[in-house]
């Protein structure tokens, strides 16, 4: 079976119509599919970065008009869904335009891990959870399942029930732009598996290592659905203490020393997305 991808996840390696793609003079955009899609069943696959959404609508376009069957459009990672609502006055709720278009395509779509799953509600839109995935790469031990904020809880207690473990939550804050993590449970001698949807500038997850490592945690393994990775997230990650962290390859990851990268390219058949 074959995908239209998107240059966003051609990582993944999945077999591939062919796709013309130019940029005109001006900058503009050109998508062709180049093969025959007429009344075959297609899946589209792409990820929303902050800069390709018309690459991906148009390649929509493209597969409705050469009459493909269009079964469902896999965005493994959807940017801008961190701006779930409004924080501060004035501010656009982006998260929430991206998915109101996205629903616009009338086609069922699939995002994995989503920052906040209720930003989907009354959409086409569903989120599917590779974590538990993840938890498959982590070594046998009897975590303590933690979230490094109060957002996070659902998707750590899920995590929680599948390993059958305790959970704890722990609270972040951020002043003039610096995370600091809070702990309020006993950790001494514990193994801790956080748990969270993204590592951005890794921020969170180093802070929340440090302060279980500084109140005896044995050991602290990490499992993380987008590893975006920015700047000098890896080397600081690096220094953190932390043992591992398990990261899916939704984005372009490279393992190194501390990460894993588990694909989803093979699994993304596998996948119970007929729900
Ligand atoms: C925020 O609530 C998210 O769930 C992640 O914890 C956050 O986006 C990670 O970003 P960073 O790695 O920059 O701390």
């Amino acid at each position: 079976m074959k995908y239209l991808l998107t240059e966003s996840v051609r990582h993944l390696k999945l077999p591939s119509i062919k796709v013309e793609r130019k940029t005109f003079p001006d900058g503009e955009l050109y998508i062709r599919i180049k093969e025959d899609v007429k009344d075959k069943p297609l899946t589209i696959i792409s990820n929303l970065t902050p800069t390709n959404f018309l690459e991906l609508l148009f390649c929509v376009d493209a597969a409705k008009r050469a009459g493909a069957i269009l079964k469902r459009l896999i965005i493994p990672y959807l940017s801008y869904a961190r701006q779930d609502k409004l924080y501060c006055p004035g501010e656009a709720v982006s998260g929430e335009v991206v998915c109101s278009v996205l629903n616009l395509l009338n086609l069922p779509v699939v995002v994995f891990d989503i920052h906040n799953p209720a930003i989907l509600k009354s959409s086409h839109l569903r989120n599917v959870s590779l974590l538990p995935h993840l938890v498959k790469s982590l070594p046998k031990a009897n975590y303590l399942v933690a979230s490094p904020d109060a957002g996070g809880k659902s998707r750590a207690a899920e995590i929680a029930k599948i390993l059958k473990a305790p959970l704890i939550v722990m609270k972040k804050s951020k002043s003039s732009g610096k995370i600091k993590v809070k702990l309020m449970d006993k950790v001494k001698g514990k193994d801790i598996l956080l748990v969270d949807d993204m590592i951005s500038t890794g921020g969170t997850i180093i802070q929340a290592t440090k302060v279980l490592k500084l109140n005896g945690a044995k050991t602290v393994f990490c499992i993380i659905t987008h590893g975006l990775l920015v700047g000098k997230a890896k080397q600081q990650l690096k220094k953190s203490g932390i043992n591992r962290v398990i990261v899916s390859n939704t984005l372009p990851v490279k393992e190194a020393l501390s990460i894993t990268v588990v694909s989803i390219g093979s699994s993304i058949k596998k996948l119970n997305l007929n729900k």
